[in-house]
């Protein structure tokens, strides 16, 4: 895409760890917020996270990094000279619908505007810009600069050519880009964490198991591997077959556990799909191989979270 200069629009929590994910990538970045004390505060608070940063070694200079961003009073001001503009304000279809034609107006018609909405679809907001096919969702995890999956969503309108200039872009900062076909309530990430979170409390309200134990699951079972791996490859892992060999073994558990939520089991023919694009990723020989890694990625985080304290206590 070739994106040098960068505009954040909105610098709360999220804006903000867009504006490290960019300046340490080496472009310059132009930051507006409304707020003068947010734009007042935004200098102090990302020379205190470079500093953190550079010290864990996760950028290469604080000084150099915090000399790329400079912050506007004015929206016109931050948006001069920007190819890539990131929508970061409030979760609300009336203040995004505000943001975005403010932005419309002012952007050069070649920019390309990415919105961290987590779950508003780009269709509910951007419909009235004149330049609308430039627009569509880039939704990252708090903090944009620490964890480093974003999700692009298209509205119906945006110019395809613009998801995948922003994807190069995302590539290019150190992001990981998911890319959607087309808009969904929560996207991905939202409607997976929702699908655990719904069981969770179902679970909890029904007396099942109490909060600490549902989330000593995740934290000390579930959550170790999906830190390095999502659940295809978990039980494409999980099964001597791989994939396939797993849904014919334990489809009929889940079938009968979702039953109350779902009204088909997982079809052969979606089953076959999953196996054939995880063949692509992992051929059948080497499953083995990625087990005895998954193990060793397994036994170095163990190590990690005993040496910093972040495994359950005994007497908790
Ligand atoms: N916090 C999270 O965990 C998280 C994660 C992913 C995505 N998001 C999304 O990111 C967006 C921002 O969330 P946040 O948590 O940073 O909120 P926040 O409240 O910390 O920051 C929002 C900022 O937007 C500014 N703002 C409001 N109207 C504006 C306008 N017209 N123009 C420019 N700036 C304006 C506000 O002054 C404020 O500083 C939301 O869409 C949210 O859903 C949040």
């Amino acid at each position: 895409m070739g994106a040098r200069t960068v505009a954040i629009v909105g610098a709360g929590l999220v804006g903000s760890g867009w504006a490290i994910v960019f300046a340490r990538a080496g472009l310059a970045v132009r930051v507006y917020d409304p707020q003068k004390k947010i734009r007042d505060g935004f200098r102090g608070w990302a020379e205190t996270a470079l500093k953190e940063l550079e010290a864990a070694l996760l950028v290469d200079s604080a000084a150099e990094t915090l000399a790329r961003m400079s912050v506007f009073d004015t929206l016109e001001e931050a948006l001069n000279g920007a190819s890539y503009i990131q929508e970061s304000v409030f979760e609300r279809v009336d203040v995004k619908t505000e943001a975005c034609l403010a932005i419309d107006t002012a952007m050069d018609p070649a920019a390309i505007v990415g919105s961290s909405s987590s779950g508003i679809p780009a269709s509910a907001f951007t419909e009235g810009c004149a330049n609308r096919a430039r627009f569509m969702i880039n939704h990252p995890v708090n903090p944009p600069h620490l964890v480093p999956v974003v999700e692009l969503v298209p509205a119906p309108w945006t110019d395809p050519d613009c998801v995948a200039a922003v994807r190069e872009l995302m590539n290019e900062v150190g992001q990981v880009p998911v890319s959607l076909t087309r808009e969904v309530d929560g996207f991905v990430l939202n409607r997976l964490q929702g699908a655990l979170l719904n069981e969770a409390w179902a679970l909890y309200e029904e007396g099942y198991a109490s909060i600490e134990d549902i989330d000593a699951t995740v934290r000390d079972g579930l959550g170790l591997r999906w830190s390095f791996m999502g659940p295809f490859e978990t039980i494409d892992l999980n099964a001597p077959g791989g994939i396939a060999d797993y849904a014919e073994r334990l489809g009929p558990l889940y079938f009968g556990m979702g039953n109350s939520r779902m009204d088909h089991p997982w079809p052969r023919e979606v089953i076959a799909r999953a196996e054939a694009e995880r063949r692509v990723e992992l051929d059948a020989g080497s499953l083995a191989d990625r087990r005895a890694w998954r193990d060793s990625q397994l036994m170095k985080l163990a190590a990690f979270r005993q040496a910093n304290n972040l495994k359950r206590s005994a007497s908790s």
